[in-house]
């Protein structure tokens, strides 16, 4: 079967645009991949954290991709850290990057604009751990939103690269960004992506109570206009409206248009709010009962990292001798 990997940086609650863009197709893909679907908290870092709420995010994100209907029996679900192949990894891969590559990352730009304080090495290669983690498990397909694209192409390039001077080495992986909702825009700045770091009323947390989610949608950005019409360019915010009903009902832009059609923007929200509360409340109610059960959840994390470690490693050493280092005793 073709391997699919992602990973999801535990920074921070998921949003809605998480939750559409990323965790909400992994479980489809669980029956026809090989998946693996890793809690990036190397990546986290990279941005100052408060361990504890770190470690906390780390275990709640486990029980997020469990609710969210991952099966542990049938996807690898496990922490990064916890498999050591990856920043091992990322250091070859590094000595495979140029400078100039990772300057031209726009998430870099804009994370060491908003982190001025603490613009460090880790942050500037950043998409070079994210390679590794890739590559490292010969992976065919990665399913994220459109704003991991460029970090994609880049490991691409990498890997290009070094099959280049050492023969087939890597799968060169292609990314799988979907149609619709691949890139979520903020309630309230609707030119914005939908963000962890937004604490406002510009992202719908998955957390978030249902009385706050129709809060937030109610109070959405929209424009002067009264036509529900399909228009990021000129109706950011109605389109985004549109593209979050869309998405998470499977529905058509077109049919969902023609459904609202003369009913004004309270109609469009209360829709939007109604399918957002649909879909996340079954994964509240699993979320909770499965932190009920730490022991449960450390357990998915240790056995699937185990396995996850057994695949990495097989890369890894092929790795390590190609580049010439020595061989182990
Ligand atoms: P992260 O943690 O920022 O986001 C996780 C996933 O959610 C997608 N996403 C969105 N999709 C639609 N609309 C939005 N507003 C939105 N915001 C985020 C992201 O595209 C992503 O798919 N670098 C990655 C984590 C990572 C990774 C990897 C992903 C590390 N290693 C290897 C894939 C493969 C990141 O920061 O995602």
């Amino acid at each position: 079967k073709p391997v699919i990997f992602s990973g999801i940086q535990p920074s921070g609650m998921l949003t809605l645009g998480n939750y559409i863009g990323a965790l909400s197709r992994f479980s489809q893909l669980q029956d026809d991949y090989d998946c693996i679907y890793c809690v990036v908290d190397e990546h986290a870092i990279t941005v100052r954290q408060n361990p504890a709420d770190l470690r906390r995010r780390c275990l709640e994100l486990t029980a997020l991709y469990i609710a969210s209907g991952l099966d542990p029996e049938k996807s690898i679900l496990y922490c990064q850290s916890h498999v050591s192949g990856h920043a091992e990894l990322a250091w070859i891969l590094n000595c495979f990057t140029y400078m100039g590559e990772l300057n031209r990352m726009t998430q870099f730009k804009d994370k060491s604009a908003k982190h001025a304080e603490n613009i460090n090495a880790g942050l500037f290669t950043y998409p070079v751990l994210m390679a590794a983690d890739i590559l490292l498990y010969q992976t065919n397909y990665v399913p994220i939103g459109a704003d991991q694209k460029q970090h994609l192409e880049l490991c691409r390039d990498i890997a290009q690269r070094f099959n280049g001077v050492y023969g087939d080495v890597f799968t060169i992986p292609e990314p799988l960004i979907s149609k619709t909702g691949a890139r979520i825009m903020s309630l309230q700045e609707p030119d914005k992506k939908m963000s962890k770091s937004d604490l406002g009323e510009g992202s719908v947390f998955l957390l978030d109570d249902p009385d706050v989610i129709r809060r937030k949608i109610k109070r959405a950005v929209t424009d002067s206009e009264t036509e529900i019409r399909f228009d990021p360019e000129n109706k950011p915010g109605v389109s985004n409206l549109l593209t979050i009903i869309s998405a998470l009902t499977g529905e058509s832009i077109d049919s969902v248009c023609a459904e609202l059609d003369g009913q004004g923007y309270g109609a469009l929200k209360a829709r939007a709010a109604d399918c957002a509360i649909a879909a996340l409340e079954p994964l509240q109610a699993e979320f909770k009962r499965l932190m009920g059960d730490k022991d449960y959840l450390m357990k998915v994390q240790a056995e699937s990292a185990q396995k996850a470690a057994y695949l990495a490693t097989k890369t890894l050493r092929k790795v390590q001798k190609k580049v010439g280092f020595a061989a182990r005793p």
